[in-house]
């Protein structure tokens, strides 16, 4: 009898103990106190602080021919882990350069995720599946606080999800359109604006920071918000911060065009 109770106890602290086995998570990270590209001394947890790509840079287009996503929003490119002085590793796991992004997504329960990235998160000349593979497996994978070894209990392809979940609650945090029209600044074929106004217009927004603003034959098409970070990409804590380098993103300083979607 002694035993047989002893038994079942055991089998069932076993049970729970695979219930957590199956939720593996990535690591909490409470307490991170080293801020990315801010340490002063040398921090071996690369799990929990971004090294050596610790900028992260959540990069939007504005795409008009062809037009991407919705006319009254800006979409999704990436989210980008550099060094922290624009220089940048890629491609750095080619076994985990995933071709299934959409299957992984769906196999960890995001289907709300993917919905969004299916209006949002769009390139201007493959299909979202090709651009979402190409974004994880350039970007993605040079992420150190999203490497397998940073999950308790890693599950095959788990760090996906946390990848395509932060750079979509980011860009949430970031409605550039939403910003600029607050200050005036909209999408027009005739009218143009100051460099410095749209600027202004962001830089408010991204704690004083600096944004990246990028113009291709003089009408803007790109922005990416740098950040450091205080823990991993997965739950750490983002802190707004300017570029790291001198690309100074082809706008002219007056007449710049905004040209709008429709
Ligand atoms: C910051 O941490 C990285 C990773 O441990 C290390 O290589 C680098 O030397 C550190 N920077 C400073 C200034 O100590
Ligand atoms: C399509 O996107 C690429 C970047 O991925 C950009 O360089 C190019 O200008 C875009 N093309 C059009 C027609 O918008
Ligand atoms: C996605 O692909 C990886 C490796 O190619 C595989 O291990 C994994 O099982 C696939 N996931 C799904 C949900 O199909
Ligand atoms: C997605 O990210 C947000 C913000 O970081 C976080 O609150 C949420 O728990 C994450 N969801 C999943 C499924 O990881």
């Amino acid at each position: 009898m002694t035993s047989l109770r002893k038994l079942t106890a055991e089998a069932l602290a076993g049970l729970c103990l695979a219930q957590i086995v199956l939720g593996g998570a990535p690591k909490q990270c409470a307490g991170a106190t080293e801020l990315s590209c801010h340490n002063t001394t040398t921090i071996a947890d690369t799990c929990c602080f971004n090294y050596p790509g610790g900028s992260l840079l959540q990069t939007q287009f504005w795409d008009t021919d062809p037009v991407v996503g919705p006319d009254d929003s800006w979409t999704i490119h990436g989210l980008w882990p550099d060094h922290c002085d624009g220089t940048y590793d890629s491609t750095c796991d080619s076994r985990r350069a995933y071709k299934n992004i959409t299957s992984i997504l769906k196999s960890f329960g995001n289907d709300d995720l993917l919905s969004y990235m299916e209006t949002y998160w769009l390139p201007n000349d493959s299909t979202g599946e090709e651009f979402w593979e190409h974004e994880w497996g350039k970007h993605g994978t040079c992420v150190s606080t999203l490497e397998p070894d940073c999950f308790t209990d890693y599950q095959p392809t788990e760090e996906v999800p946390s990848y395509f979940n932060t750079t979509v609650s980011l860009f949430k945090s970031l409605p550039t359109y939403e910003w600029l029209a607050d200050a005036g600044i909209t999408p027009s074929s005739s009218k143009t604006y100051k460099l410095a106004d749209i600027q202004a217009a962001l830089s408010k927004n991204h704690n004083g920071e600096t944004v990246y603003v990028g113009c291709s034959s003089g009408a803007i098409n790109q922005v990416y918000y740098y950040y450091n970070v205080y823990g991993s990409v997965a739950t750490g804590q983002f802190v707004p911060a300017s570029p790291d380098n001198s690309d100074d993103g082809n706008c002219p300083s007056t007449g710049v065009k905004y040209l709008p979607k429709n």
